[in-house]
């Protein structure tokens, strides 16, 4: 099965991820609860030469007590899976030319005033926001997630996000932006300041070197973390960036940004997909952790999060933006957060409203979107994930 598809047809109905299926609890917390100070959750540990092979059943995502240094056996396919989609993603900014977008940039009236202040914010939200969740993922992530599988594709994800910020760094050089106001609107502009706050406290609180799971209090606080970051900051916050700047390039603007924002949405989609299942995952090994409350709490955390979406559309284009405006973009975070909702099977917060933006589906598929930006095909050998034929 095709799962680069698979993963990211966002406006198709809630549907498991493709091998997704999460085991019994049971055999989990028995064997969590039996040796929880035997397992060494960071793999830095000495080495045990008389352990006991690993077997599927020792693997947990959270608070293991196996050996998280052995790949195999492979508990959480899914996990790998993604991986393996992953690697047959792979891309670089360089390789798009920004030649016409370039053109665009400079030419006197190509662009109204109002526009270039949407595209630098749009660009100044992403510039750093890449940062902010590689650094959760490399620095409170990968410490608490305790299975190498999962590790696996981490160590995939924060590569991504280098690219990711690479390409920004791109944008900046290609076009001549300033590089300063780029990467300090995350600091001074402030809807997007607002943004970055709400997120870095959930990471913030799992930087604290004495911190660990394995109390019910502290696996809701890495729950949380997963959710600001996978669900709200990936899975939803980005998603007006990229129907701004997707709008823009089915107008034939911009198009090579627009062709780098199509790879990084495929790769958000996935991340977006992995932190779902990891979600669910810990959730059903560990059922006692999603009580009601919690339940409620997530449910506030995400329509905190679709407001502070909402104030950053309305400030970041305040006159409407090329077939886009602050309304429409409302209405899709709405949409888009009933979707976020029914992934983690919690009721939705908005009344059920249509996807404004259905050609984000399209755009989504880059087969289908080759003669919009017509741009050349970029290939790899090893999985030709991007044919365009
Ligand atoms: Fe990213
Ligand atoms: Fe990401």
């Amino acid at each position: 099965m095709d799962t680069n598809i698979l993963d990211w047809s966002e406006p198709e109905p809630v549907a498991p991820t493709p091998g997704f299926a999460p085991p019994a609890a049971a055999p989990v917390a028995a064997a969590r609860a039996e040796t929880a100070e035997a397992g060494d959750a960071t793999g830095l540990g000495a080495i045990d030469e008389r352990g006991g092979r690993v077997s599927v059943d020792d693997k947990a995502m959270i608070n293991c007590r196996a050996d998280v240094n052995q790949l195999l056996p492979l508990k959480y396919r899914w996990a790998w899976e993604k991986y393996l989609s992953a690697c047959n993603n792979h891309w670089m900014p360089t390789e798009i030319s920004m030649q016409s977008d370039i053109a665009l940039w400079k030419s006197r009236d190509g662009l109204t005033e109002e526009e270039r202040r949407s595209i630098k914010r749009n660009l100044g939200f992403f510039a750093t926001s890449e940062s902010l969740v590689a650094n959760n993922i490399v620095l409170a992530v990968y410490r608490h997630l305790t299975n190498p599988e999962c590790r696996q594709y981490l160590l995939r994800q924060a590569f991504e996000e280098a690219v990711h910020t690479h390409t920004f760094q791109y944008i900046v050089e290609s076009l001549g932006l300033d590089e300063g106001e780029l990467f300090n609107m995350y600091r001074e502009v402030p809807s997007i300041t607002a943004k970055a706050a709400w997120a870095l406290k959930y990471t913030q609180n799992l930087s604290d070197p004495d911190f660990a799971t394995g109390t019910p209090e502290n696996d809701r606080a890495f729950l949380r973390d997963l959710i600001a970051f996978y669900v709200v900051f990936e899975g939803m916050w980005f998603y007006t960036g990229f129907a701004q700047i997707l709008s823009l390039g089915r107008r034939g603007r911009m198009v090579g940004i627009a062709e780098q924002y199509q790879y990084i949405l495929r790769d958000e989609s996935i991340h977006l997909n992995f932190g779902i299942d990891v979600i669910n995952q810990i959730r059903a090994e560990n059922p006692g952790l999603w009580t009601k409350e919690f339940a409620d709490e997530v449910r506030t955390m995400l329509r905190d999060a679709c407001e502070l979406e909402v104030a950053y559309g309305r400030d970041t284009m305040p006159k409407g933006f090329l077939g886009l405006n602050a309304a429409l973009c409302e209405q899709y975070m709405h949409f888009i957060t009933n979707r976020r909702c029914a992934q983690l099977a919690l009721a939705p917060i908005f009344p059920e409203t249509e996807n404004p933006f259905p050609w984000m589906s399209e755009v989504m598929d880059l087969k289908k979107e080759k003669n919009f930006f017509e741009t050349r095909v970029i290939e790899y050998q090893n999985g030709g994930a991007l044919s365009w034929d």
